[in-house]
C-alpha cells in the first residue's frame, strides 16, 4: 500500500488534505492526475448508467437536506451506530468490529476486550452515531442544526414522486446520482479506503416488490461485469453475502462486491434489497403519500427498492491497485538492464488520466521542439494530452508508463523531413509509424479498442 500512496503523492494523483499544516485527519485532495482519473471513473459509471439503460436518469440533490430526512431514513437513532470501545490507558478508540481478538457472541456486553495498540482495558462498547452535525444559518440555535449527507440516495428517495411525475415513468425505472457523503467515522484509514468526506456512485431501482428478487439478481451480474469490463482482475473480485446481522438497518437483503486490497479483502460496492424501507418511511414522516399507482393492475403500493452504491474513491484505489506493476530492471530489453525498478500503471484506457503524451526526440533542436508542439496543438482539443521534453527519451516513456497514459508520440528528425511520427504502446511498448495527418484518428480508434499493431507500420 505504501508504494501506491507514494506513487499517488509524487505523480500528482491524491495529496494529503491541508498537508502544509500537518494533514488533517484522513482528508484528502486529489490532484491534478487524480482528479483527471476519478472524473473517467464517475464517466465510465454514468455512462453505464444512463447511456446503457433507456429508463434511467440522474439527479443532482442538495448535500444539506432538512433534518427530518435523516429521522425518517433511521440514520438518526440506533440504526446507523458503530459500537465503539475506548482503551482507558491510551485511549484510543476503535470500532467494536475491529477487535478481531475479541469473540464475543454478544457483542454489547463485551467485557475481556484488550486494546491491540497498548494492552490496556478496553471500556463497555457504546453506539456513536455516524452522522456529522452542521448549523446552517446564521445564528447558532437548535433548529439550524442539520446534518451532512451520510448517503446520497435520500435525495433521490425525497425526490421520488418529482421525478415520477416529471419523466412520465412507470415502475420500474432507475434514478442515478454522483455525489458526497460524509460520515464521522471512529476510525477511518487504510489511505483513501475509509475517509469521512468520500464520493458515492448510488443508483436506487424502483420495482414492484415481487420483482425485487429478480433485479437484485440481474443488478449484482451488472455491477460485477462492470468492473470486469475496466479490466479489473477476476481474481481479485468477489461477491459476499451480508449476513442478517451485519446488514444496514434499511436493507433486508445486501451483497457486497469485495475488491482484495493490499491490506486484505474490503467492500467495494454494496447491492441493497431496501424493500419499502425509505418510501414508507418518508410517506410517513412526512405525511405525502408516496405510494405508486399502476393504471393497468388498479395496484397501490410502496415499490421496493433495488440500489447499487459504489464508492468512487474506493473504486479509485481499487483499479490504481489493479493497474501497478513493478519490474526489476525495466522492461526494455534493447538497452541493459538497469538497477531501477520500473513502474507500470497498466490501467484500462478509458480510465487511464493522460491518453497521449507529445515527445520531441530531444529538446535542444528547436525544428524538434516546433513540430512537437504543432502535433500537441493538434491533437489536445481532441484527447486529454501532455507535452514533456525533459530528460532522455527512454526516462520519458518510463514516466508515462508510470502514470498510465495510453499512448506516446515521438517527433524525431526524420519527421521534420515526411510529417511521419512514432506511436508507442504502452503496454507491449511496441512502435508504429504515423503520418501526422492520420494521428487523430488513429489515437481515437487505439481509445477503442483496436489492435495497436494494425494501425500502422511496426518498427520495433
Ligand atoms: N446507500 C447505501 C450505502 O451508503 P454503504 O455500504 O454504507 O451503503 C456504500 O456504502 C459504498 O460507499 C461502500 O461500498 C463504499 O464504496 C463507499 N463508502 C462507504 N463509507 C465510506 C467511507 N467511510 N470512505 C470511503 N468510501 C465509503
Amino acid at each position: 500500500m505504501g508504494k501506491i500512496i507514494s506513487l499517488c503523492k509524487r505523480r500528482g494523483f491524491v495529496f494529503p488534505s491541508s498537508e502544509i499544516y500537518g494533514g488533517f485527519g484522513s482528508c484528502y485532495d486529489f490532484g491534478p492526475l487524480g482528479v483527471l482519473m476519478k472524473n473517467n471513473i464517475k464517466k465510465a459509471w454514468w455512462e453505464e448508467m444512463i447511456r446503457n439503460h433507456e429508463n434511467i436518469v440522474g439527479l443532482d440533490a442538495a448535500i444539506l437536506m432538512k433534518p427530518e430526512v435523516w429521522q425518517a431514513s433511521g440514520h438518526l437513532t440506533a440504526g446507523f451506530a458503530d459500537l465503539l470501545v475506548e482503551c482507558k490507558s491510551c485511549h484510543k478508540r476503535f470500532r467494536l468490529d475491529e477487535i478481531h481478538e475479541i469473540q464475543h457472541p454478544e457483542l454489547n456486553k463485551l467485557t475481556s476486550g484488550v486494546c491491540p495498540e497498548c494492552g490496556g482495558q478496553l471500556t463497555e462498547p457504546r453506539k456513536f452515531n455516524l452522522m456529522m452535525r452542521t448549523l446552517v444559518g446564521p445564528v447558532e440555535e437548535e433548529a439550524a442544526t442539520t446534518y451532512l449527507r451520510a448517503e446520497t440516495c435520500q435525495g433521490i428517495y425525497v425526490n421520488f414522486e418529482n421525478i415520477l411525475n416529471s419523466m412520465r415513468f412507470k415502475i420500474p425505472f432507475g434514478i442515478a446520482q454522483i455525489g458526497k457523503a460524509f460520515r464521522n467515522e471512529i476510525t477511518p484509514g487504510n489511505f483513501i479506503y475509509r475517509t469521512r468526506e468520500f464520493e458515492q456512485m448510488e443508483m436506487e431501482w424502483f420495482c414492484h416488490p415481487k420483482e425485487a428478487e429478480k433485479y437484485f439478481d440481474y443488478w449484482k451480474k451488472e455491477r460485477l461485469n462492470w468492473y470486469l469490463n475496466l479490466g479489473i482482475k477476476k481474481d481479485n473480485l468477489r461477491l459476499r453475502e451480508v449476513k442478517k446481522e451485519e446488514r444496514p438497518h434499511y436493507a433486508k437483503e445486501t451483497v457486497d462486491i469485495e475488491y482484495k486490497f493490499p491490506f486484505g479483502w474490503g467492500e467495494l460496492e454494496a447491492i441493497n434489497n431496501r424493500g419499502d424501507w425509505d418510501l414508507s418511511n418518508h410517506s410517513r414522516f412526512s405525511g405525502k403519500d408516496l405510494r405508486y399507482y399502476d393504471e393497468g393492475t388498479k395496484e397501490k403500493y410502496f415499490p421496493y427498492i433495488i440500489e447499487t452504491s459504489d464508492g468512487a474513491d474506493r473504486s479509485f484505489l481499487a483499479f490504481l491497485c489493479d493497474a501497478y506493476q513493478e519490474i526489476p530492471g525495466g522492461r526494455t530489453k534493447t538497452t541493459k538492464p538497469t538497477k531501477e525498478v520500473e513502474i507500470l500503471l497498466k490501467l484500462n484506457k478509458k480510465i487511464a488520466p493522460i491518453k497521449v503524451a507529445i515527445l520531441p526526440l530531444v529538446k535542444n533542436k528547436p525544428g524538434l521542439v516546433k513540430k512537437a508542439k504543432e502535433v500537441y496543438q493538434l491533437l489536445k482539443p481532441h484527447f486529454v494530452c501532455q507535452y514533456d521534453e525533459l530528460g532522455s527519451i527512454g526516462r520519458r516513456y518510463r514516466r508515462m508508463d508510470e502514470v498510465g497514459t495510453v499512448t506516446s508520440v515521438t517527433c524525431d528528425f526524420q519527421t521534420l523531413k515526411d510529417n511521419i511520427v512514432t506511436l508507442r504502446d504502452r503496454d507491449s511498448m511496441k512502435q508504429i509509424k504515423v503520418e501526422i495527418s492520420k494521428l487523430k484518428e488513429i489515437i481515437q480508434k487505439i481509445l477503442e479498442g483496436e489492435e495497436f499493431l494494425k494501425l500502422g507500420k511496426l518498427i520495433k
